[in-house]
């Protein structure tokens, strides 16, 4: 594996500092907090660290509106704090890799508080300024995208929140701003960057409408209460309507092309990862993005065998394409999206289902990303309560749905606790004690915690429990570390139309490995002695008690909901 660089050999981890670790005892997480969890991190198997905006910022949109992008939360610490988290996570080889927000800044910014404040300061043509709203473009989170500035009597544009401005940048002095920034992280050491939100950076310079008949809150209510397949359909063809003049337009080739040179100045292999599934992103697979995310294959309720092979397919066909070759990069979970425990569970085996996407995500060919909690099978919890939401598009929805659309408060509640992240935000469990072990006993914690934590949905009750989900994530991070091939091998499809499970092979020079994921419930004969020929299977990994398997022939017996990772001998 040695011609592989770290980023390709690497399990990330993303860390959401706000809810990771408490180490100052004041309800919200930190990087003394971060720190001491290191040997925790190292001890799981991962190797490197993606680690959600930690500079300082309003909070509007938890941390993701930052106001100085050269400094620390102070309630995350000092930058001295973040200097020994970032040796503490070197010294354990674990890499660091930082959020890196391009689209926007906060409103309380520095940049942008000068320009807004006349139309000819300096600064006054670093964010994307006009006279009058030109359209009926929607910000994502928040109704109209355009807001008035009465100092300049004119009006800013935002893809997001109007607290998260966009910048302009086809002015090079905002580039060379952001460039600046990029390389005061770099030259402390960190390993790259995750870009976020690339596809937002650019706007049609037409500025042609949306054709969709209602705004985003409209929009909204229409998809929840979405009943007949048309109307499913009609929804999804509105969310990609309304913003596809405000999405993945020209100009972002270039501006990565930039910053891969940018990084491209420091020694080590660092890497950037898009927050995109759009493959041409990784230009010709060495001039831009080394990572985007292959989000399609998360973009589901229900992970299935079919699904998977379709995505794999697809996503390998295109990497395949580029100039040098591609490298995948799969996930299941973020902080925006519903935890993997829910969103791929029926209710009936979330266990079982949980347990077979870890695998699915450390097995597939590319760099898994993992996020925090998940590892203990953490899972959304819905808000009971408005007064409770921090995620502002949550409360913002919330409160228009009631007031505008006269939509009773209990139900407006439900939809929001759904709709809004943070269900998957909640402090991270450590103990059973109270708190979760996240915060002393009487703090209150910056967001409420699960209270699942206490059956057994903790770090420390799991590890001491050899069937724990946290111990089943611990071997197999082992196992795929001693395994070559499920880290460089080939991806070798098998048993194609099978849909109860997922078969296929990982193959390099070295070795060849089988898994075998059974998404049924089911117990399963299969047959793989065509594909072993003159080889013999040699069980790595099972999930299961493994109760057969005929070495001679390759008969398989597989239990329901049976991970079975196998390697091929002669
Ligand atoms: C990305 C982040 C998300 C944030 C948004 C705006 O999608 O992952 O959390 O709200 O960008 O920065």
């Amino acid at each position: 594996m040695t011609s592989l660089k770290w980023w390709q050999i690497a399990v990330f981890y993303q860390i959401y500092p706000r809810s990771f670790a408490d180490g100052n005892g004041d309800g919200i997480g930190d990087f003394k907090g971060i720190t001491e969890k290191l040997d925790y991190l190292a001890n799981l198997g991962i190797d490197a660290i993606w680690l959600s905006p930690h500079f300082p910022s309003p909070n509007w949109d938890c941390g993701y509106d930052i106001s100085d992008y050269v400094n620390v939360a102070p309630e995350y610490g000092t930058l001295e704090d973040f200097k020994t988290f970032l040796k503490e996570s070197h010294k354990r080889n674990i890499r660091v890799v930082l959020d890196l927000v391009l689209n926007h800044t906060s409103d309380e910014h520095a940049w942008f508080v000068e320009s807004k404040s006349s139309r000819d300061n300096p600064k006054a043509d670093w964010y994307v300024w006009v006279d009058t709203p030109p359209n009926n473009w929607q910000s994502c989170f928040d109704g109209d995208a355009w807001t008035y500035v009465p100092e300049r009597n004119q009006y800013y544009y935002h893809y997001f929140m109007k607290q998260q401005p966009d910048l302009n940048w086809h002015n090079p002095e905002v580039k060379q701003a952001m460039w600046d920034a990029v390389r005061f992280w770099l030259g402390l050491g960190v390993d790259g960057y995750r870009l976020d939100a690339i596809g937002t950076v650019f706007e049609d310079p037409n500025l042609t409408p949306h054709t969709v008949p209602m705004n985003l809150a409209e929009l909204r209510r229409f998809s929840e209460t979405a009943q007949t397949d048309e109307e499913k359909k009609l929804k999804d063809q509105y969310w990609l309507d309304m913003f596809k003049n405000q999405y993945g337009q020209a100009g972002v080739h270039e501006l990565m092309k930039e910053l891969r040179a940018v990084i491209n100045e420091y020694d080590g292999d660092r890497m950037l990862v898009g927050e995109d599934d759009n493959i041409d992103y990784m230009g010709n697979g060495n001039d831009e993005l080394h990572l985007v995310f292959n989000f399609p294959l998360a973009n589901t309720n229900r992970i299935t065998p079919v699904h998977i092979r379709q995505n794999q397919s697809e996503r390998i066909a295109r990497l395949n394409q580029l100039a040098v070759e591609g490298w995948a990069c799969n996930t299941l979970g973020n902080h925006d999206r519903s935890r993997i425990y829910t969103n791929y569970g029926d209710k009936l085996h979330d266990a079982e289902l949980a347990r077979l996407n870890a695998a699915l995500v450390l097995t597939l060919p590319g760099t898994p990303f993992l996020y925090n909690g998940e590892e203990i099978g953490m899972t959304d919890y819905f808000l009971p309560h408005i007064s409770q939401v921090k995620d502002t598009m949550g409360s913002w929805y919330y409160h228009t749905i009631v007031t505008e659309m006269g939509v009773d408060p209990e139900e407006a509640m439900f939809r929001t606790a759904e709709m809004t992240r943070d269900k998957n935000r909640t402090p991270m469990h450590w103990s059973n004690k109270s708190n979760a072990g996240f915060s002393p006993e009487n703090v209150e914690p910056w967001l409420p915690i699960n209270p699942n934590y206490k059956a057994g949905i903790n770090v420390h009750d799991q590890e001491h429990n050899p069937d724990s989900l946290l111990n089943y994530y611990k071997h197999l991070l082992k196992i795929r570390k001693a395994a070559p091939a499920l880290v460089e091998g080939d991806y070798i499809p098998l048993h194609e139309t099978a849909e109860e499970y997922f078969a296929f092979l990982r193959k390099s020079e070295k070795q060849s490995v089988l898994i075998v994921l059974n998404y049924s419930e089911k117990r399963l004969e299969l047959n793989f002695s065509k594909e072993l020929t003159d080889k013999k299977l040699h069980t790595l990994f099972t999930s299961g008690v493994r109760s057969q398997v005929d070495r001679a022939t390759g008969k398989l017996t597989i239990a329901p909901f049976e991970v079975f990772i196998a390697e091929l001998k002669g």
